[in-house]
């Protein structure tokens, strides 16, 4: 590091938001609600809520206090906590700040492109053909844009003149926004419909598929936290040594499932309300399609669709935020660049590599099963054996730094981690990566099956590029 004064947040408050920022995203409010009633409705969430409470927790603890003691980037961190080839590990993190900021960025510019859409009605005559217009092509590359030049405008202004700033904006407003929804689909007609599909326990769904949902749990309970990837560990880095991590991090994991939880809320009814419920999970389009249309139907719909779209917006940028601040926090400790250097070739290349996302949906599934079931389990796992198993003592007396003597807590914490939580990681990661072949060799090679042929029949088209014009 050179003579450069390392960032902190200006207030206590400002680093929980930034935290609860990160994890509050489209993981919540596009994936959550439909996981849960496709899954097994309320076993789902019970299922969910183990992993949350056991394994989320921990690991969002063992991220604060690795931050916080070393106060680096993810790879200094490690490289101090753990010794050298540990910043491999945090070497892993920075790639997968592309591999997961590429596909979000396109995902998060689609829900730009309807947010301004909710005033002119754009989207509520056909809403399955505007979809499709709009998530590919050059319509999908141009917000792309937009967000990620955004995303990364805040992220070259600092630490609290950026960040800090912008998340004690979009936090409160997400938190009033979400819950005015809530209580609008409450007096919706398909509400009690749709409290039903959420929740009723259907244990059959979980048990004859434990092999999916087990992964599928253990990868949105990451992805939906922001762990695995070293945000957490990054974010923790600019806190002072007084912070009570423990209720730091008890304040982000419940905020953010009780936000998942009343998307769900907000979701549902409006679906049922309009038609007999969702279709399908499966598709990155199918909750804008749905939602769209049932947008057009509702009362005061192109308000609630401003709305609804409007809290994903943010939700997405607050969390975007923090998926660039890993790779440029690496930047600035590491290679000494500046931070509106690094800021915007850490954008620059992320977004480069979103744009093979907009020329077929196929690439988000591609990067998203790939970063959500295995990269975020096996970056989680690994920092559990560090820390756990190899820097024990020393996590132990940064929290206690917080939080005074830890009693019976500390070691009960840390066997939860060494044994229960590791062997269910390593379970959830070879699951994830049977998952992740079975896309790699139907969903994927259907599509590459497909490009060729189409290649061969039609010569002309060359390449992918004249896709876009
Ligand atoms: N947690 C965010 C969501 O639910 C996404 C996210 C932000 C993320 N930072 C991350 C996921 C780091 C994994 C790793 O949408």
């Amino acid at each position: 590091m050179g003579d450069r004064i390392r960032e902190s947040w200006n207030t206590r408050l400002g680093f929980v938001l930034a935290a609860v920022g990160s994890a509050v995203g489209l993981g919540n409010i596009r994936r959550f609600p439909f996981q849960v009633g496709e899954e097994g409705g309320a076993v789902f969430l019970v299922v969910y809520l183990c992993f949350v409470i056991l394994i989320g927790f921990p690991a969002m603890l063992v991220e604060l206090s690795v931050g916080r003691k070393t106060n680096r980037n993810p790879v200094g961190a490690l490289k101090m906590f753990g010794g050298g080839a540990w910043m491999y590990v945090g070497g892993l993190f920075v790639v997968m700040v592309f591999v997961i900021f590429a596909y979000y960025s396109v995902v998060s510019g689609w829900v730009l492109r309807y947010f301004f859409d909710s005033f002119t009605g754009a989207y509520t005559e056909d809403p399955a053909e505007y979809f499709v217009e709009i998530s590919t092509g050059l319509d999908a590359l141009f917000f792309h844009a937009v967000f990620a030049a955004v995303a990364i405008a805040i992220v070259a202004l600092g630490v609290q003149r950026g960040i800090e700033l912008a998340v004690k904006v979009m936090v409160p407003s997400i938190v009033v926004l979400v819950v005015g929804l809530a209580v609008y689909a409450f007096t919706l007609e398909g509400a009690s419909a749709a409290y039903a599909y959420y929740l009723t326990p259907d244990a059959e769904v979980v048990l004859s598929n434990w092999h999916l949902v087990l992964p599928a749990a253990a990868g949105q309970a990451f992805f939906t936290l922001s762990l695995g990837m070293g945000v957490m560990i990054t974010y923790s880095s600019y806190i002072d040594e007084d912070r009570n991590l423990s209720k730091d991090a008890g304040m982000v994991v419940s905020l953010d499932t009780l936000i998942a939880f009343v998307a769900g809320l907000i979701v549902l009814p409006i679906l049922f309300t309009v038609s007999d419920g969702p279709s399908t999970v499966s598709g990155a389009g199918t909750v804008f399609v749905s939602l769209a249309g049932a947008f057009a139907d509702l009362p005061y719909g192109s308000l609630v669709g401003a709305i609804f779209f409007g809290i994903l917006a943010l939700a997405a940028l607050s969390s975007a935020i923090s998926i660039l601040e890993v790779a440029v926090s690496y930047l600035i400790d590491e290679a000494d660049v500046s931070r509106f250097k690094a800021a915007v070739s850490v954008g620059f290349v992320a977004f480069l590599l979103g744009v093979p996302v907009t020329y077929n949906l196929v690439f988000i599934d591609l990067l998203d099963i790939l970063a959500a079931e295995i990269l975020l389990v096996a970056g989680s796992l690994l920092l559990m054996v560090l820390v756990a198993w190899l820097g024990t003592d020393k996590a132990i007396e940064e929290l206690k730094k917080g939080i005074g003597d830890l009693g019976w807590m500390g070691t009960t914490w840390v066997w939860l981690i060494r044994v229960p939580v590791v062997v269910v990681l390593v379970v959830s990661l070879y699951l994830g990566f049977v998952d992740y072949a079975e896309f790699l060799r139907e969903d994927f090679a259907d599509f590459l099956v497909g490009e060729i042929r189409q290649l061969q029949e039609e010569p002309t088209r060359v390449s992918p590029i004249a896709y876009f014009f």
